[in-house]
């Protein structure tokens, strides 16, 4: 155990997490399919370490690397792998008869379990493979003129930025630049930040609901109000809070929203949603060619060509696995985690944190630098000495390395990275 001041059970107490020796401890990933899976208020009762190890057995991830970069792309658990690799064997029994006639078969029920997690209408869904392909479509989808100005971060997704950039290019809008002090533990302050750039010729205002270089948590709904009480439309790049934080996309007031399914609900590589307010659907031009482009049916979004159905139907077991768990109890176990690290991080001499600890400001993602260090060398030492695998990010005011564990990640994995900082500073 690397914690010395405050055992893990003092921490787990202080957080409110009782931790009472309810019997999962033997689960095996067999056991603990979904089909024989107790019912959440059984669980309720086992909130401690023996219901995450549970939740760890599903998982297939390497003994010998510890992945704290789950922020980039998550693994799946086994049962979302069976679901996926059984559909992709009964595709090629014969492709166009399973893909085509019985697989997507399951679309709309997929549609209607995507929309019950989200919070929103069914009709307010398309399902396609990435964050990046839904808020693209969005971008590219506006009508907008030369002159109009759209507001957008220096924070936001590279993807995003340069989507906006290609319009800037192309068409002659402009696009006015916020600049964020973070981390921040001032939502007024990022609120005033993005209104300070509203002007009569606004049309579009471009936002991420958690920034994904430090885990910032922006204050999307105040920011989006005020947008909509000036006629301007609100895009929302939740590719990394949804499935991660609890809400409903409707709690943040948006037109339009899109996210990826493999990084936090652990669907397969390459899903991804996008949502758009039923009465602005007619407003966006399909990206990709459709009969019917300007037409008010969500499912325009959706003709992209010929792609795996066996990953787009195995989203419904990620989204029962997600649902097993429960959004409340993931979110809270994930800021758990994060905050056990950081908070004995920011007592070794010599590290540097990049997220706030007020779990109101970020989730599971952190950000921890080494002063006077060389940020590569951070990053060699820990997969070097200690197995440990995260991500250098080095962007505006944040040099240090993103700390990302989830749901299967163990305390005493953090404990090799604490242990890993630690040594990294005396060294
Ligand atoms: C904030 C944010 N938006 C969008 C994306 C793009 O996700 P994808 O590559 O799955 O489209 C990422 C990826 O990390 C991200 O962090």
């Amino acid at each position: 155990m690397y914690i010395s001041g405050m055992n893990r059970r003092n921490f787990l107490h202080q957080m409110g997490l009782a931790v009472p020796a309810v019997g999962l401890a033997a689960m095996t990933p067999e056991a603990f399919s979904l089909k024989t899976c107790p019912e959440i208020s059984e669980l309720q009762t086992a909130e401690g370490d023996d219901f995450w190890n549970g939740i760890k057995s599903s998982f297939t991830v390497s003994p010998n690397i510890i992945n704290l970069n789950n922020g980039g792309v998550s693994p799946q658990p086994l049962q979302v792998q069976n679901a996926h690799i059984r559909f992709y064997q009964y595709s090629n029994e014969a492709p166009s008869y399973y893909m085509w006639r019985i697989l997507d078969q399951g679309r709309e029920s997929l549609r209607a379990q995507l929309a019950k997690i989200a919070g929103c209408d069914t009709e307010e869904i398309a399902i396609n493979r990435n964050a990046t392909e839904g808020l693209n479509s969005v971008i590219f989808g506006l009508n907008l003129a030369k002159g109009d100005e759209v507001i957008l971060g220096k924070y936001d997704y590279p993807n995003m930025m340069n989507a906006w950039k290609q319009r800037e290019k192309r068409e002659g809008i402009i696009l006015k630049w916020v600049e964020l002090d973070l981390p921040s533990e001032n939502p007024q302050a990022i609120i005033d930040a993005y209104i300070a750039q509203f002007s009569d010729r606004t049309k579009v205002i471009h936002l991420t609901h958690m920034i994904n270089w430090n885990g910032q948590i922006l204050p999307v709904k105040e920011i989006a109000r005020k947008a909509k009480a000036r006629g301007i439309e609100v895009i929302v790049d939740a590719a990394h809070s949804f499935g991660h934080i609890d809400f409903k996309i409707p709690d943040l007031e948006c037109d339009y929203l899109a996210t990826s399914l493999h990084k936090w609900l652990c669907a397969p590589f390459g899903s991804g949603l996008l949502y758009v307010r039923k009465e602005k659907i007619s407003k966006v031009w399909a990206l990709l060619s459709s009969p019917e482009p300007d037409g008010s049916d969500i499912r325009k979004f959706e003709s992209l060509g010929t792609r795996s159905f066996a990953s787009e139907m195995a989203i419904g077991t990620a989204i029962d696995f997600h649902e097993m768990i429960g959004a409340k109890r993931k979110a809270d176990r994930l800021t758990d985690l994060r905050l056990y690290w950081m908070r004995e991080a920011a007592g070794i001499k010599g590290l540097k944190l990049y997220t706030s600890m007020n779990p109101d400001y970020s989730c599971a993602i952190g950000v921890v630098g080494a002063e006077g260090r060389e940020l590569s060398d951070l990053d060699q030492f820990l997969f070097n000495k200690k197995g440990i695998h995260a991500v250098a990010i080095n962007i505006e005011k944040i040099t240090g390395m993103r700390i990302t564990p989830h749901v299967y990640t163990s305390f005493s994995d953090l404990d090799r990275l604490l242990e890993g900082l630690s040594d990294f500073v005396r060294s």
